[in-house]
C-alpha cells in the first residue's frame, strides 16, 4: 500500500474538473484545425489519456520521450531525444502536452526542435507550472495549476519512478527525498 500524503496540492476531483475546462477551451480554439497532441513521456501520460478523451475536435496523438542530462530533481537543459515523432508534423498543429514546466528548459528546447519541422504552430497545455523555478521563459497557452517550488508527486509526476499511480498530487515528504 502506498502511504497517504499530508500534503495534497491538486485532489482528484479538482484535476477532474480541470482537464474537462482546458478540454473545451482546446477545442473551441481547435475547430477544423484537426491538432496533433504529442505527449512527452512518461509523466503527461495519465493528462494525456485524460484530456484527450474530453477533446471533441478530431485530433491525433504522438509520443516523445526525451531525457534531460540534469540530475534526478534538476534538468540542465541539454536534452537527448530518445523516442521520436511518428508522425510529420508540417503545416501541423501541434499541441505539447506536459505534466510539469519546472525550469522551462525541455521545453524551450522541445518548442524549438520542434519549430524547426515547420509545423503550422505549437503550443503548450501544462497541468502544472512552477514559475519561482523558471530559467527561460516559455509561453504556455493552457495551464492546469501552479505549483509550489517543493518536489511534487502523483498523476504521472514520479519520485524515482514511484508515485506516478497516485490519483492526486502531492508533496514529497522532505525526509523522502
Ligand atoms: C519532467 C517533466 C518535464 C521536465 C520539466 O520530466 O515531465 O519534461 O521534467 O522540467 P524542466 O522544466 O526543468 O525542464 P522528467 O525528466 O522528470 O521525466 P519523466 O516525465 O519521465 O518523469
Amino acid at each position: 500500500m502506498i502511504t497517504e500524503f499530508d500534503e495534497i496540492i491538486v485532489s482528484e476531483q479538482q484535476i477532474r474538473t480541470r482537464v474537462s475546462e482546458l478540454a473545451a477551451q482546446i477545442s473551441a480554439d481547435y475547430q477544423g484545425r484537426d491538432p496533433l497532441l504529442v505527449c512527452v513521456l512518461k509523466g503527461a501520460v495519465f493528462f494525456m489519456a485524460d484530456i484527450v478523451r474530453e477533446i471533441t475536435v478530431p485530433c491525433e496523438l504522438d509520443f516523445m520521450a526525451v531525457s534531460s542530462y540534469g540530475s534526478a530533481t534538476d534538468s540542465s537543459g541539454v536534452v537527448r531525444i530518445l523516442k521520436d515523432l511518428d508522425a510529420n508534423i508540417e503545416g501541423r498543429n501541434v499541441i505539447i502536452i506536459e505534466d510539469i514546466i519546472d525550469s522551462g528548459l525541455t521545453l524551450s528546447y522541445l518548442r524549438k526542435n520542434l519549430h524547426a519541422r515547420n509545423p503550422a504552430s505549437v503550443e503548450v497545455c501544462a497541468l502544472l507550472t512552477k514559475p519561482s523555478r523558471r530559467k527561460v521563459d516559455i509561453a504556455c497557452k493552457y495551464v492546469g495549476f501552479e505549483a509550489p517550488a517543493k518536489f511534487v508527486v502523483g498523476y504521472g509526476l514520479d519520485y524515482r519512478e514511484m508515485y506516478r499511480n497516485l490519483r492526486y498530487i502531492a508533496v514529497l515528504p522532505e525526509e523522502d527525498s
